[in-house]
């Protein structure tokens, strides 16, 4: 099959709602982790509905990562941008294989966490909370500088779809 020429037009849709969706994580985390911690204590935290929609936003990053790797399987996605650095392109690359994997512990550590009450995976959800935010804010940098830097109009391939 060869590869086509830009993201489908659902592609970039994944793509975006899966931004806004970690974004809002990040953004309203707050009530889940106190009830964790009142939990922890072994009180009974109060009803707050950014705690069910904390986990609802969380299932569906991993229900969207999946389908886009079935997506990138089944339809493909366009070749790699040459940078003119093999060692760049490599890193470009372990980073998106990065980006996916977070998209999926993520919500399975906050699920054995919330669900299966083990503790190690609320550390371990804490711990990859970190280590998404770095990769996010590298992911957005490397779109930038091949925006204001190479002006290869690289974000143009997650705007408009080429079928
Ligand atoms: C990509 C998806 C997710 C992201 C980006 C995310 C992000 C976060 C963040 C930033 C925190 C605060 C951590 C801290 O206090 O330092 C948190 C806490 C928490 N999240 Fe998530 N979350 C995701 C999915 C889920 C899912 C699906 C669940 C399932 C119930 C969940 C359960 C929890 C729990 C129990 C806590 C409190 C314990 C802890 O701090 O580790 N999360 N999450
Ligand atoms: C939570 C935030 C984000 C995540 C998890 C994420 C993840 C990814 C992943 C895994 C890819 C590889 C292609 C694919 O399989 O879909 C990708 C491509 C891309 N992302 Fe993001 N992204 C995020 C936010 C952003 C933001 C804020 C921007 C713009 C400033 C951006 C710009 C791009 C561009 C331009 C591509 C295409 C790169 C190429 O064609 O090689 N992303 N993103």
């Amino acid at each position: 099959m060869p590869a086509p020429k830009g993201y489908s037009a659902r592609q970039i849709r994944l793509h975006w709602i899966v931004t806004v969706l970690i974004v809002l994580q990040f953004v309203l985390h707050e009530p889940i982790a106190e009830a964790w911690d009142l939990i922890e204590d072994g009180q009974i935290p109060a009803f707050n509905w950014l705690i069910p929609a904390h986990v609802i936003g969380g299932v569906l990053v991993l229900i969207f990562a999946l389908w886009r790797l079935v997506l990138r399987q089944s339809r493909g996605v366009p070749p790699a941008p040459q940078v003119g650095s093999a060692a760049l392109e490599r890193a470009a690359h372990l980073g998106h294989i990065g980006l996916y994997a977070l998209m999926i512990l993520m919500p399975l550590s906050g699920l054995a966490a919330w669900f299966g009450g083990i503790d190690a995976a609320a550390e371990a959800h804490e711990v990859m909370k970190v280590a998404l935010l770095a990769l996010v804010g590298l992911h957005v940098l490397a779109a930038l500088w091949h925006q204001f830097w190479l002006k290869d109009g690289l974000l143009l391939r997650m705007k408009r779809p080429a079928d």
